[in-house]
């Protein structure tokens, strides 16, 4: 147990602002060897590295994961560069995580991005825009469940958690 004077006692801590976010760092991170710096810049907002993994993704995942873009003429072509090496996914935590992790990441293209962001200061592009975020918390929870097997993310405590927020927030 940590604590502090005047601070958070984290054993006592309600946890119950604290949500889960889905990060897919795409091909497009691992090829141009961005995976530290993305991660970097989560771990220093203050988000909580709750799960992480390299995996390939299959056809089938992609068909269910991108199904409300099945329509769109990019379809065949964001499931080919999603698949065509292993991708990172990760699971964040933090206070409205889901919010904190999209504004992180930028608007969807690269080149409309605002400097600052991830896709505004590292992507060119729509389709090579280097992660994917959940947009709501309740895809989140979907997503999460769809990239992450039992057991694979943890809920252990960060030393500094009363440093980053103040008690009334968690
Ligand atoms: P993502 O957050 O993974 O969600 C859907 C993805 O579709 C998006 O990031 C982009 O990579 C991709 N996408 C959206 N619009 C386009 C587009 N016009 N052309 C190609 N890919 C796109």
């Amino acid at each position: 147990m940590l604590t502090f004077a005047g601070k958070i006692k984290i054993s006592n801590m309600a946890k119950s602002n604290l949500t889960k976010t889905l990060v897919i760092l795409k091909p497009s991170c691992l090829q141009r060897a961005l995976v530290g710096e993305v991660i970097k810049r989560f771990e220093q907002k203050g988000l909580r590295l709750a799960g992480l993994k390299m995996c390939q993704l299959s056809d089938a995942q992609m068909n269910v994961h991108y199904a409300k873009h099945a329509e769109k003429p990019f379809f065949q072509q964001l499931k080919d560069a999603m698949m065509v090496t292993p991708v990172v996914v990760c699971c964040l935590e933090g206070v409205d995580a889901v919010e904190v992790v999209r504004n992180m990441a930028g608007a969807t293209s690269g080149r409309k991005a605002v400097p600052g962001t991830i896709r505004g200061d590292l992507s060119m592009s729509y389709q090579e825009n280097i992660v994917h975020t959940s947009d709501s918390p309740e895809a989140a929870e979907v997503e999460l469940k769809r990239f992450f097997n039992d057991g694979e993310i943890f809920d252990y405590q960060l030393p500094q958690f009363s440093f980053l927020y103040a008690a009334d927030e968690v």
